[in-house]
């Protein structure tokens, strides 16, 4: 999609140009009204002196959304036409609006439709939007920033998208190569051979189930140079069937989204190369599949994880914590700022939360705030659990030194928090502060988002955020 600047008025738009109006009319009208030979479409914004950031991403969504309802490619629109819509937003800059806009015009302007025939009069997308009024270098450049960030929150939604089928640790491995061609970023990745030599027993234990070699990605991006980097830790199970303990029918579709975590890790420290942000960002990726088999990890085995803490299995589909849980040892030789990793890891967080907010666990307040305000400026939302030591007692094992569970039955509740828990036994060996993103109700976007169905792609957006505001 082309996004451009002019200077002048709408009116002066070239007459196949789709004219959008934005009304206070109630949010989600939409009305095809003919004028002077040109199509303008009128949006419903609600009234504007109640329009909030939040609001505003979703405006910006329903205006790409109706176009491409109404199979209108080209547009022009007009903001300071309707100076009172910003009325309430004065806490926020030009420059800030302009990005948020063109991000998610794009988010909206997706689809993921590789494997479908493409239609003869093409796909009903967006080609080009032409934005009158006055403009500036800084304005513009915030666009293209924009639309950078917005391709690549579509680009995470794509590989998450992929079927199981087609996305396995080694095509995720190929799938990160890909991600950072051409751009200033190191790729490592680690077979099977390396790990058991490294002493990754956790995520190998996961592995035994399935004949896909599992596979360990390091993205190293080292921007200025200066500092220790953040790391990032994204689940990559890429498909997530429960192993022995397996799930039910209704549980097992879109586990192939069970590594939206490391989707959104590759797209991250991408987009942090290609806009040449200055601190140094490592990605590590561990992939698994995770199956049921002649050779799976069964209830009740014992990994050594590479820590040398002994982990109890008593629940093969509590799998995202045990592969996590080498990566936040591998962490360490990085010297990390700060660590974050990100898991598609409870049901539970979807029960406690909805659909609208990933779930963040840490015991760092200071962290923590800063994800929480990252979020809501991204528009991946976040909200806090807690990880008190209260807690605690439900990760001892029994014959081991953790258990990756409750007891069956136990009844216990907190899915979420137990599994924020179990990860904190090997961050408290990290000599940094760490959180962990719990983002199993935004693996796919929900009615209200204004996207399309499939992947969400967080929390790429947040994770941009918290890498430019990071300040050690
Ligand atoms: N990948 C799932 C969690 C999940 C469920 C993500 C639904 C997105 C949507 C995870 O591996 C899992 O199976 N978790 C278990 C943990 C339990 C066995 C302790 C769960 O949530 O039931
Ligand atoms: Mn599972
Ligand atoms: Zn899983």
């Amino acid at each position: 999609m082309k996004i451009v600047s002019k200077g002048g008025n709408v009116e002066s738009a070239p007459k196949r140009y789709v004219r959008i109006r934005i009304t206070e009319e109630k949010r989600g009208t939409k009305r095809l009204l003919r004028e002077n030979g040109a199509d303008t479409l009128e949006i419903g914004a609600g009234k504007f002196e109640e329009l909030n950031r939040r609001t505003f991403i979703l405006l910006c969504r329903s205006i790409i959304r109706a176009a491409r309802a109404n199979k209108s490619r080209y547009l022009a629109l007009q903001f300071d036409r309707t100076p009172k819509l910003f009325k309430n937003l004065k806490a926020y800059t030009r420059e800030d609006f302009a990005q948020l806009t063109a991000e998610n015009f794009e988010m909206a302007n997706f689809d993921f439709n590789h494997f479908k025939t493409k239609p003869k009069e093409g796909w009903d997308s967006v080609d080009e939007i032409c934005v009158y009024g006055k403009s500036s270098k800084e304005v513009a450049r915030a666009v293209q920033k924009g639309q950078e960030i917005g391709r690549a929150v579509n680009a995470c939604r794509t590989l998450a998208n992929t079927p199981g089928g087609d996305i396995t640790p080694t095509t995720l491995a190929k799938a990160a190569k890909d991600a950072v061609k051409g751009l200033p970023v190191k790729v490592t990745v680690l077979g099977e051979k390396e790990m058991r030599k490294l002493g990754m027993g956790a995520l190998l234990g996961v592995a035994k189930g399935s004949s896909e070699e599992a596979t360990f990605t390091i993205l190293e991006y080292k921007g200025k140079g200066k500092g220790s980097p953040i790391v990032l830790a994204g689940k990559g199970v890429t498909f997530d069937s429960g192993g022995l303990n397996l799930k039910p029918s209704s549980g097992i579709y879109e586990m192939h989204m069970d590594m939206s975590g490391a989707a959104s890790v590759i797209h991250a420290v991408a987009l942090a190369a290609r806009l040449k942000l200055p601190t140094p960002v490592v990605g590590l990726l561990p992939s698994v599949e995770n199956m049921p088999g002649n050779n799976a990890y069964r209830p009740g085995d014992i990994l050594k994880s590479l820590s040398g803490k002994t982990i109890e299995v008593l629940n093969t589909d509590a799998e995202g914590r045990l592969i996590l849980a080498d990566a936040l040892t591998y962490a360490k030789r990085f010297k990390p700022a700060v660590v974050l990793d990100i898991a598609t890891l409870t049901g539970a967080a979807i029960s406690a939360l909805g659909m609208h907010a990933s779930a963040v666990l840490t015991r760092d307040d200071a962290l923590a705030e800063r994800i929480l305000r990252d979020g809501e400026a991204s528009g991946d939302y976040v909200w806090r659990l807690p990880l008190w030591d209260e807690y605690e007692d439900g990760v001892k094992g029994t014959f081991a030194d953790i258990a990756n569970a409750a007891p069956s039955g136990s009844g216990r509740g907190g899915g979420t928090i137990e599994g924020g828990m179990f990860l904190w036994q090997f961050a408290k060996e990290l000599a940094c502060p760490w959180a962990h993103l719990d983002i199993a109700p935004r693996m796919t976007t929900t009615t209200g988002d204004e996207l399309a169905k499939g992947a969400a792609g967080a929390p790429v957006r947040l994770l941009l955020r918290f890498i430019e505001q990071w300040k050690p």
